[in-house]
């Protein structure tokens, strides 16, 4: 294998050094329970999210250093104390009180970055109930399945998403009882919703948190396979232990730090990493309401004095696009730590960083289901452009090769020794943030298991050195700009469509989004292929779904390639699209 090396940064004078500086030797001596110690218990005892996040440090007397600086779409910036977030979360946790919530019940947000967001984040935590974000560009029809399987009862939302997406699908979600508004108060509240305003200006903003046990539900994450509903995968309190650690191992966070995480509230990663990561670790978060925009980035980096950014390779792409010299009209001499998350990175991506800010980007490797960095770059290793790093500590990670019944079922998994050698990457499951199951599917989370490895889906390679390389997706599901978007889900919203039969839904290499989706349509009798449905069937997922999941493209076609048992293979379609060998095709049906 060729690759390049960057050499591991030691820290130009006056910076912090790696808070892990050996590598192996921080490795061999580390556990969980030394991590686990660095946070306060609760007073009441136990451990929670938002007091290991937010009112450890008010205690410690730090209660007026910047948690969040929140940078509006006008540019106007409004600083939140790490006191005054306590005091707002405690806000919430008594309207939930209010509202007459138990202890469990789920808490959902359809939002993008606003500080209504953080508040419900931590105040939910600080309560008792889970916590569940939702992506703002999803449309009515991914809100309603995931509402529906998470049993939402409280949804804090704007009134132009309550009226574009909730509204419509509201009947069909008997358990949703409470609809917050952010942005609406009296007489422009729709029927059946309330102003969250209104509500946190008469709560208390004090909240003594319960006791919490460690191992209760705090977070819920919708992620998606490649057959069947959303899966929301649960997290307990006690993931705050691989959130700070690898917050301070793997992004070098230190305590003061300007960080700056650019993933959306709507996707694990902006939870994890956008607030309760870098929170546990007392550093100050930049929360840009705007999306992405290079000139308006580039100033943040600059004008915010980022010493920490974590953001992904689509966004990276996008940067590199817009050339070097946009970059340079600016000067960015706190940054420290260059990070990257969610797909593949290109080593052009990695070497661009260094040529750009002077320090390579450093690629993490980690899912929905592990809730925390699992494997990363490291500062104070030398960068392997092209590879994701190495296990965390605490991690034990490996490429084995694993055997399926006729039904997709893992029967058995052995380690590959062999360097270089692909197979399905894997992790020893007992990590703190780990996943505590599908949340009321437990048959497909004993699917993720065999032989005491968590499968990730991931086919990787490990060379001879212990660094992790990326080969590609185990299954069919789709990453495009860094977000998992289930073929079914997509296939499904087509088949209502009165003209479609069949469907089959496929992600296409991009330049820049890594993948984007095109659908394969076999259509009812009567109806001809034409460019005019196409266009209409787009517009109809549009609808649906939203943009993020809708097809970008639509190709007609009279049968699509069935297994004999039916299931369409859309493994051969993206082959036959890409001219790329179709593999084995033994199960392929015969036409006739
Ligand atoms: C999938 C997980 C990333 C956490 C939040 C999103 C892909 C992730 C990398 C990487 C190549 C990567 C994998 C993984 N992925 N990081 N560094 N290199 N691929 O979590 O939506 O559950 O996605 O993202 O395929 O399984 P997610």
């Amino acid at each position: 294998m060729s690759y390049e090396i960057l050499q591991a940064d030691s820290g130009c004078p006056g910076e912090p050094t790696p808070n892990l500086e050996d590598y192996e030797q921080f490795r061999a001596a580390f556990d969980w329970d030394q991590a686990r110690q660095q946070l306060a218990r609760l007073p009441a005892g136990g451990l929670n999210i938002a007091h290991a996040a937010i009112d450890r440090w008010v205690l410690a007397g730090c209660g007026d250093r910047v948690a969040m600086r929140f940078i509006r779409r006008d540019w106007e910036r409004r600083n939140f104390s790490y006191a005054e977030l306590g005091r707002q979360s405690a806000r919430f946790a008594n309207v939930l009180a209010g509202l007459g919530l138990a202890a469990g019940d789920r808490v959902f947000t359809l939002a993008g970055r606003i500080p209504e967001l953080y508040f419900t984040l931590l105040g939910t935590l600080k309560f008792g109930a889970v916590y569940c974000p939702l992506f703002s560009a999803f449309g009515p029809e991914p809100v309603r399945a995931r509402l529906d399987i998470g049993g939402g009862r409280v949804l804090v939302t704007t009134l132009s998403l309550y009226r574009r997406k909730v509204l419509p699908i509201r009947p069909q979600l008997p358990e949703l009882e409470h609809v917050l508004l952010t942005d609406a108060r009296g007489a422009d509240l729709p029927e059946g919703t309330r102003s969250f305003a209104e509500l946190m200006a008469t709560a208390d903003d004090a909240w003594r948190i319960p006791p919490t046990d460690p191992e209760s539900l705090a977070l819920l994450h919708f992620t998606s396979g490649t057959t069947g509903k959303p899966k929301g995968a649960m997290h307990a309190h006690e993931a705050v232990v691989a959130h700070y650690a690898t917050g301070r191992y793997a992004l070098d966070l230190h305590p003061g730090d300007v960080y700056w995480c650019t993933a959306d509230p709507g996707w694990v990663t902006g939870i994890s990493y956008g607030a309760i990561a870098p929170l546990a670790n007392g550093v100050t978060i930049i929360v840009d309401e705007e999306e992405f925009d290079a000139e308006r980035w580039y100033r943040i980096l600059a004008e915010e004095r980022v010493n920490v950014w974590y953001t992904a390779p689509t966004a990276i792409r996008m940067l590199m696009k817009q050339g070097k010299e946009l970059a340079a009209t600016h000067h960015y001499d706190r940054l420290r730590h260059l990070a990257s998350v969610g797909e593949p990175l290109n080593p052009e991506g990695v070497i661009w960083g260094q040529a750009v800010f002077g320090r390579p980007f450093h690629d993490t490797w980690w899912q929905t289901e592990t809730g925390a960095i699992m494997i990363a770059n490291f500062r104070s290793l030398d960068v392997r452009a092209g590879a994701m790093g190495r296990p965390v500590p605490g991690i034990e990670a490996a490429i084995v090769s694993v055997q399926r019944d006729p039904d997709g079922n893992p029967v058995a998994a052995e380690v590959v020794t062999t360097p270089d050698e692909q197979g399905e990457l894997a992790l020893r499951p007992g990590w703190p943030s780990m996943f505590r199951g599908y949340l009321g599917d437990e048959a497909r989370y004993q699917r993720c298991f065999a032989d005491g490895w968590y499968l990730s889906g991931d086919m990787a390679k490990r060379d001879a050195d212990g660094w992790f390389w990326f080969v590609g997706r185990a299954d069919d599901v789709i990453k495009s700009s860094g977000h998992l978007i289930s073929p079914f889900e997509v296939e499904s919203a087509l088949l209502e469509h009165p003209a479609v039969a069949e469907a089959g839904v496929v992600g296409l290499p991009d330049p820049v989004a890594g993948a984007v989706v095109k659908a394969f349509v076999e259509l009812k009798p009567g109806h001809e292929g034409s460019e005019e449905l196409a266009r209409q069937l787009i517009g109809f997922a549009r609808k649906r779904l939203g943009a993020a999941l809708a097809p970008r493209s639509i190709a007609f076609s009279d049968r699509l390639p069935r297994t004999r048992s039916g299931k369409i293979m859309r493994r051969l379609l993206r082959a036959r699209e890409l001219g790329l060998p179709e593999g084995d095709t033994s199960t392929l049906e015969t036409n006739g």
